[in-house]
């Protein structure tokens, strides 16, 4: 027996989905007595929301729980959220008993009671994905950052043979229109001047014959409402309807995330990717004929199980035929339980690496063009932050560039600036007065 948690504190890794995820749970232990502990502070509870997308971020996740233990050898309760829980469950108190309370992500409605449980010198664990939304138990917001997540759509059946995801999130589940729209509201009348629509394949999002661009066209209605976002995308649900209201509603932000993996067929097909290079990047032309300023971003995985020097090749061709404004790239890293894990041709360490890197230079030479290609430019920055020096702020140009610049704009203002200078991650900005004087 231990007593009641006075502070808490929520760590998240992973994808905006465990981000939104960690606010909401934040939020939920305040409406529950609770309050954040300040920065550098000990917490009574720490809440850690893991990922297991790649090795590294579940190997991370324990090596966290460790570091929780104090110095005079007490530890905080530790609850285990996110998807290591929903995949290791029980298991994870094995490997670290210091874990009192296991919660997959379908079970975070629970979370405050698990805690208590927890008090009374319980373990208990709930990974079960039941029927009942945890988004119902969720209690409104106090507060919503500019730019705030909202997620309308869980899980994944598209089951790429090197992904966890359809196994520790479940199957794809749309929430509801009406819950969507509330939300949405709640967090303009709160502070935010963007939502950024989030699933793990978020344009898969659909309820009694509407689609996703239904849902957008609606949520561009809401006053004061000035940006909308949406992450991430599958290219297997790129409807015309969406590419369409890319054209059309003027608060849709020209940006698009649309992962590919990688730029060979074969390895596509091994990959149980439902496109090839052709139809992806007749995708993506359609897109820029509907927004011709569209901002370009993909996902790459380098080193899939079999992949050859042509392969690769292959994608690097694919990352200069687009010329992506953004991409992320990982190496490849098999998960238990997935069909790549125990294909044949892994791919050793070094390649990988060797590959990985070439990888990166290809991307960053695309990001700096994209950046450098906009200064000059004068465009609209939703201010998100403050800088690092005084008086400097950062924000969001419409194609998801981060700015820094030199106003009295507060965090929420949309504020026209003149880009300045670029560089792979970022650009300088001013506001224009300033530069003609
Ligand atoms: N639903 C999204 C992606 C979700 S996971 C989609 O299909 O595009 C985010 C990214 O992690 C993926 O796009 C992929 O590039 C990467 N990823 C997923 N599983 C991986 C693995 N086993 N090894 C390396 N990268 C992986
Ligand atoms: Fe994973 Fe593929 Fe589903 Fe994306 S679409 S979450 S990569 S299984
Ligand atoms: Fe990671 Fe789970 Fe998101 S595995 S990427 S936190 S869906």
């Amino acid at each position: 027996m231990t007593s009641a948690p006075k502070t808490f504190r929520v760590k998240s890794f992973g994808c905006q989905m465990n981000v939104y995820d960690g606010e909401r749970m934040a939020e939920l232990l305040g409406a529950n007595g609770m309050s954040a502990a300040g920065e550098g502070e000990d917490a009574d509870l720490v809440v850690l929301n893991t990922c297991h997308i790649r090795e590294k971020a579940a190997e991370k996740a324990y090596s966290d729980v460790g570091r929780l233990r104090r110095e005079d050898g007490s530890k905080p309760l530790i609850a285990l959220a996110g998807c290591v829980a929903q995949a290791e469950g029980a298991e994870a108190q094995k490997r670290s008993p210091m874990i009192d309370v296991i919660v997959g992500p379908q079970a975070y409605h629970r979370l405050p009671e698990m805690v208590a449980q927890a008090v009374r010198g319980g373990r208990p664990v709930d990974t079960d994905m039941p029927a009942i939304s945890k988004f119902d138990a969720f209690p409104k917001r106090k507060r919503a950052n500019p730019s705030s997540f909202l997620t309308i759509q869980e899980g994944c059946d598209k089951f790429c043979t090197y992904c966890v995801v359809p196994y520790t999130r479940g199957a794809e589940v749309s929430r509801p229109w009406g819950d969507i729209v509330a939300e949405a509201y709640e967090l303009v009348e709160t502070g935010a001047r963007e939502v950024v629509l989030l699933g793990q394949n978020v344009n898969a999002w659909s309820e009694d014959g509407r689609g996703f661009a239904d849902l957008i066209r609606e949520l561009a209605q809401i006053d004061g409402l000035e940006r909308i976002r949406y992450t991430t995308s599958h290219p297997a649900d790129m409807t015309d309807a969406l590419i369409a209201a890319h054209a059309e509603v003027g608060k849709l932000m020209p940006y698009l995330h649309l992962p590919v993996q990688s730029g060979s067929n074969r390895i596509l097909k091994a990959m149980n990717r439902s496109h090839t290079v052709e139809t992806y990047l007749a995708t993506l032309a359609k897109m820029r004929e509907a927004r011709p300023d569209i901002a370009l971003s993909g996902d790459f995985i380098v080193g899939f199980p079999g992949e050859t020097e042509e392969d690769f090749t292959a994608t690097l061709n694919l990352v200069d035929e687009v010329g992506y404004a953004s991409a992320y790239s990982f190496k490849y890293s098999p998960r238990p339980g997935t069909p790549a894990a125990t294909m044949e041709d892994q791919i050793a360490p070094e390649v990988m690496d060797e590959r990985l890197q070439r990888l990166h230079e290809r991307i960053n030479t695309h990001q700096t063009a994209f950046n450098r290609a906009t200064v000059g430019k004068e465009t609209e920055v939703l201010i998100e932050r403050k800088g690092r020096y005084p008086g400097q702020m950062i924000g969001r140009t419409p194609w998801l560039q981060s700015v820094h610049v030199e106003t009295d704009a507060v965090p929420g203002d949309i504020v026209s600036v003149s880009l300045v200078s670029a560089g792979p991650n970022s650009l300088a900005g001013v506001i224009p007065a300033k530069a003609a004087a």
